[in-house]
């Protein structure tokens, strides 16, 4: 067993808590390679700005848990080298999808599980997840579950309701399980191609796709019903257009990607949305950047000259989410 505590790591309460009084959003990056780590951690220190970095099963999967656990480890201390008294570093597990893989990662260092039983039968969703709560918290680790399932691409956004969060819902999941923040579904989706252009308008100046709106109506009815208690935003990347045209313009293939527009993500910070989850905008500046390098530079082949600038247009990201969007900044 080894506990968070011990590798310098926080758990979501207090962060949250702070985030939700504050009218800003904890930026929850999610990372599998060394470059990632490093950009986030560069990032959160210059910014001052705590933050989640969290890891699915595919991450687990490929980087391996133990790697992952001492790389979260090494962020703390690394964010302290870079002159942080005091890091405010969470490692997460995004999508758990047993009792039995949240269980593990408690056991083997992180700070923050994710149960998602969002495709699971209403009563089972809320059985798992108190599951969840009771082995975390005996153990000080804080539990997020999700209520609703998140848009897939081919769904028709308009007739998408049913599979958003019900609110009447909620005061009786979040109490029954016990779970300290909850993912909803409001119209964002995992992915760069969030809607199909028949979901969006056209903008008839750029001929970029505009997104259709995510439903602040909704969110706005669950935070009266839960008031005060953290809300959190998965499939919340942007999917920059000059990133997108960069792969593109150098032999990648990316045809109408489009992502949730900042503006919103700006407004839903302020609310009692407390955690927005990012991990295709890091995908997508790390191989606009490669994409390039390579172009331009088709001799190279030593790994340090092309993921150093993948490395810095993930940190520029990761900078330009923490101040211009979520607010985060000068925090600690
Ligand atoms: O929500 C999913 C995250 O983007 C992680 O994706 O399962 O491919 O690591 P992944
Ligand atoms: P994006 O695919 O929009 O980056 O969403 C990431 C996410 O929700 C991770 O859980
Ligand atoms: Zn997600």
């Amino acid at each position: 067993m080894t506990s968070y505590k011990e590798l310098g790591l926080v758990n979501t309460r207090e962060m949250f808590k702070k985030a939700v009084a504050g009218g800003y959003a904890i930026p929850a990056f999610n990372f599998n390679t060394l470059e990632q780590m490093q950009a986030i951690v560069q990032a959160a220190v210059e910014t001052k700005s705590p933050v989640i970095m969290q890891v699915s099963k595919g991450a687990r999967n490929y980087a391996n848990g133990t790697i992952l656990r001492y790389m979260a480890q090494g962020a703390v201390e690394y964010a302290k080298e870079l002159g942080c008294e005091n890091p405010q570093i969470v490692l997460h597990l995004d999508h758990g999808d047993s009792f039995e893989l949240c269980k593990d990662c408690i056991d083997n260092g992180f700070s923050s599980v994710m149960f998602d039983g969002s495709a699971l039968p209403y009563e089972e969703n809320i059985r798992i997840t108190k599951q969840v709560v009771e082995y975390a918290h005996a153990h000080d680790v804080t539990v997020e579950a999700e209520l609703g399932v998140l848009a897939g691409v081919e769904d028709e956004v308009q007739a998408e309701e049913s599979h958003y969060t019900k609110p009447e819902e909620v005061i009786d999941f979040a109490t029954r399980s016990g779970c300290d923040s909850l993912a909803i579904s409001i119209g964002t989706s995992h992915g760069a191609y969030k809607f199909t252009p028949e979901q969006c308008t056209r903008d008839p100046k750029t001929g970029k796709l505009v997104p259709p709106p995510l439903a602040f109506d909704i969110l706005h009815e669950i935070e009266k019903k839960l008031p005060g208690f953290p809300i959190v935003l998965h499939g919340s990347s942007s999917v920059p257009q000059d990133e997108v045209d960069t792969i593109n313009a150098h032999g990648g293939k990316l045809p109408d990607a489009v992502g949730i527009p900042e503006e919103q993500l700006r407004e839903a910070s302020k609310s009692a949305v407390c955690k927005i989850n990012i991990d295709s905008d890091s995908r997508l500046a790390m191989t606009a950047a490669i994409r390039k390098h390579f172009d331009e530079k088709p001799g190279d082949f030593d790994p340090r000259q092309y993921l150093k600038p993948a490395r810095e247009n993930m940190k520029k990201m990761y900078i330009h989410k923490i101040v211009e969007v979520l607010g985060s900044n000068d925090k600690l």
